[in-house]
């Protein structure tokens, strides 16, 4: 199988509880890299033109303000298979539907405070990555 990479959102559910290294040992357990690394504090702008293609649904305003609540974690993940193996170790987007020892089920709140975002696709992938850095920043 191919190594990918990946993109992942530690979300502010998480780093306020200091779960970003619970999380992140949580992603090197199942066999993922972290090839780059930094903590933000998301802009409105940066929060919702990341979640752009989600604009029209009613969550959104609530999604984009928590995401702008307290820092996050972005990253970029490597790894056989990186892209399906980092939404296995997510579990489901609803923490109730996540199975057991998933980071969901193990630390997300509810479907909107859900601790992680990973992409959902090699292509999302390439795209969510460079929306947050560029070559030098990925150290592979
Ligand atoms: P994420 O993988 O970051 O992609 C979009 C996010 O929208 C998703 O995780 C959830 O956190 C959030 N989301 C999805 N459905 C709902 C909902 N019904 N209410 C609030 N947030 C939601």
């Amino acid at each position: 199988m191919a190594i990918q990479r990946t993109f992942s959102i530690i979300k502010p559910d998480a780093t306020k509880r200091n779960l970003t290294g619970a999380v992140v040992k949580m992603l090197e357990d199942g066999g993922l890299r972290v090839v780059a690394s930094k903590r933000v504090h998301l802009s409105r702008e940066k929060a919702e033109g990341f979640y752009a293609v989600h604009s029209e649904r009613p969550f959104f305003g609530e999604l984009v303000d928590f995401m702008m609540s307290e820092p996050v974690v972005v990253q970029v993940l490597e790894g056989e298979n990186a892209v399906a193996k980092n939404r296995e170790i997510m579990g489901a987007t609803n923490p109730a539907d996540a199975d057991a020892g998933t980071i969901r089920a193990e630390h997300a709140l509810s479907i909107g405070e859900n601790s992680v975002h990973g992409s959902d696709s090699l292509e999302n992938a390439k795209i969510e990555i460079e929306y947050f850095f560029n070559d030098k920043e990925i150290v592979g």
